[in-house]
């Protein structure tokens, strides 16, 4: 198991081949900070830093695979050769500083064209107006809103949906453009993908609807075209919402995630990135009380039913819980977000909590010098 001599998250995993140096995956997160879904300066600080915090991966946020499937105004885009061109200074500095880059490509469908957090978080009103910022048309498989008070998606045609998948397959050569080594396919919270498996908002007969096979069509056809265009050597991963837990009782349920993994898996994808929730609401921020860890156990089941990497989400913390995951197999990658938020550095904290690292020897040289002295100055100091 472990190539590290004391640690199952410090040692490495090799996917294709592409090598994470570590177990830590900095998770997908908006930061709804792109013109014309254009990346910046900003999105190049904000990744760089956990690249420079010691995770094996950083994944920029959910980004368009066309302008209608922005979530909010804000959203990153990758449907064009400028949006790779912009993101060159992101991927070639998360890698310089030790990651490797990530990538998630996604499309809102019936939660395209919504507030950013701040403005509020739900429908655009006459104050994202005012502000200059008008909804777009949006589309879903089928013409079913995410609630009262939202925008009514279009039904897809076959054709339309057949020019979305293509659209992930063009994406997917713009991310290889711009110097990414690894790729999700966003298939959760609620958004397009999701929302084609859950029987709740697919209510098509057609192909792309009806009973389970129907309901994945949308999802595997759209890995398999971006397999063939992603490069072999390098990770394919699908996040999915493992269930649907935000009150629907009807909707789609851990078994059937078991199915869509091994599906897509005999499709080229190489790691399930598992999620839940979203396909009525917030996938994260307005979920009830949860605990830490609380997707481990769906995990578990998938990787080890499915027979596939997978990688963990959601309120994981703790170095040592990490650990555990990892240790007991129960997640391959553990991946972190908001609290890498509030320590953009925690995979390097938690390499010294677990002793993978006492002589801070994986620090920048510029850091890592002055704080193996320091240390037997501080160490008594420290919280146990
Ligand atoms: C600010 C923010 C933005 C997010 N954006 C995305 C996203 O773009 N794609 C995605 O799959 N999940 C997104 N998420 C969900 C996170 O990736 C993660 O699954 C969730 O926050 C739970 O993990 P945590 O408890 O470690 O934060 C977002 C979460 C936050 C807090």
């Amino acid at each position: 198991m472990a190539d590290h001599p004391t640690s199952a998250l410090f040692s490495s995993l090799t996917v294709k081949g592409t090598t994470f140096k570590n177990r830590i995956v900095i998770s997908p997160m908006c930061t709804y900070s792109a013109e014309e879904g254009l990346a910046s300066d900003w999105h190049m600080i904000h990744l760089s830093q956990f690249a420079m915090g010691g995770a094996a991966a950083v994944f920029t946020e959910a980004a368009a695979v066309e302008p209608r499937g922005k979530i909010t105004h804000g959203d990153l885009g990758i449907w064009s050769a400028d949006h790779a061109k912009a993101l060159k200074p992101v991927t070639a500095a998360i890698a310089k500083y030790g990651a490797l880059p990530a990538i998630q490509l996604a499309h809102a469908g019936r939660k395209a064209s919504m507030q950013r957090p701040w403005h509020g978080n739900g429908a655009m009103d006459k104050n994202d107006a005012a502000r200059g910022e008008m909804p777009w048309d949006i589309v879903a498989p089928s013409p079913e809103p995410l609630r009262d008070g939202w925008l009514m998606p279009s039904e897809l045609t076959v054709g339309e949906i057949i020019a979305i998948e293509d659209q992930f397959a063009l994406a997917a050569g713009h991310a290889l453009d711009a110097g990414f080594e690894v790729l999700e396919i966003h298939s959760a919270h609620g958004y397009l993908s999701h929302t084609f498996l859950s029987p709740t908002s697919n209510q098509r007969n057609d192909a792309y609807g009806g009973d389970r096979a129907g309901r994945m069509r949308f999802p595997l056809e759209t890995a398999e075209k971006v397999r063939a265009v992603w490069p072999d050597d390098k990770p394919l991963f699908v996040r999915i919402s493992s269930v649907d837990t935000d009150g629907v009782t009807e909707g789609w349920q851990l078994e059937d995630s078991v199915v869509l993994a091994s599906e897509l898996k005999a499709r080229g994808v190489d790691v399930i990135d598992c999620s839940s929730s979203g396909i009525s609401g917030p996938a994260t921020a307005a979920q009830g009380k949860t605990s830490l860890g609380y997707r481990t156990a769906y995990t578990s089941r998938i990787g080890s039913e499915a027979d596939i990497t997978t990688m963990v989400v959601g309120l994981v913390i703790h170095a040592e819980h990490a650990e555990a995951i990892v240790d007991e197999g129960q997640a391959d990658l553990v991946a972190i977000g908001r609290e890498a938020l509030f320590d953009p550095y925690w995979a390097r904290h938690a390499a010294h909590k677990l002793g993978a690292d006492p002589k801070f020897a994986d620090w920048p040289e510029q850091y890592g010098w002055w704080l193996v002295r320091r240390e037997p100055l501080v160490s008594e100091y420290r919280e146990a």
